[in-house]
């Protein structure tokens, strides 16, 4: 049985439509279930809704501080489509501890850097301002604390002298957008445990490819 997944995002959903494009295959473990918003005018429910997956608009911003409140409704459209896990792809708003500890081991979140470095806003402007000559991705259980959790996932790439924010951003999206599936293909095929804080995975492949860099001639 195909684990039941919701996506929560915020804009553009890229992540989403990577998660969704690997779900089509037949021996993918997870369905995409439902895409839910908290923004109406988030770019990535067209593509939600253009690849057949029901979506659903929970705005936010009439909540103000009361996250409960949201959240109430959230668990309840959860509730209705029997969701088992979630993905977090770009989804810009706060959880309440509650909230988190009644999915933890069962909600995961990208996010572009190398966690524990740069959580938090503009990952990719702290890792150009602090010299990292490798930067890359993290996919992990949500915590109450923003960008951490136990580590599933991580890529990485190479940070050059001339990359911007946005060549980094673009450079590690394609890399959020390989290993999002993969790390969520792992969980729903019950392959990842929780050991206290740590994640570990089995059935790993011997660790090969060593990424240095800067090389030289
Ligand atoms: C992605 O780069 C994701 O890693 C990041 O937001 C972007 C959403 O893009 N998430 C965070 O920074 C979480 N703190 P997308 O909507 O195209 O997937």
């Amino acid at each position: 049985m195909k684990r039941r997944v919701a996506i929560l995002i915020s804009g553009r959903g890229s992540n989403m439509a990577a998660l969704i494009d690997a779900a089509k295959l037949a021996d993918f473990p997870a369905e995409i279930v439902t895409v839910i918003s908290n923004r109406a005018d988030a770019g990535g429910l067209e593509k939600a809704a253009a690849s057949g997956i029901p979506t659903t608009v929970i705005e936010s911003k009439p909540f103000g501080k009361d996250r409960a409140g949201f959240e109430a409704v959230l668990q309840r459209a959860l509730d209705e489509k029997n969701v088992e896990l979630i993905c977090l792809g770009g989804f810009m708003r706060l959880f309440t501890a509650e909230f988190v500890k009644r999915w933890y081991g069962k909600m995961l979140n990208i996010h572009p850097s190398l966690l524990p470095s740069f959580p938090g806003l503009d990952p990719h402007g702290q890792a150009l301002a602090t010299g990292v000559k490798i930067s890359g991705a993290t996919v992990h259980f949500v915590i109450p604390e923003t960008d951490a959790g136990p580590i599933v996932m991580q890529g990485a790439v190479a940070v050059a002298d001339g990359d911007t924010a946005e060549t980094l951003a673009q450079r590690i999206l394609g890399i959020e957008h390989r290993i999002y599936p993969a790390a969520l293909r792992l969980l729903a095929s019950g392959k990842v445990r929780l050991e206290g804080d740590v994640c570990r995975i089995s059935g790993q492949a011997a660790p090969d490819g060593t990424l240095i860099w800067p090389l030289q001639d």
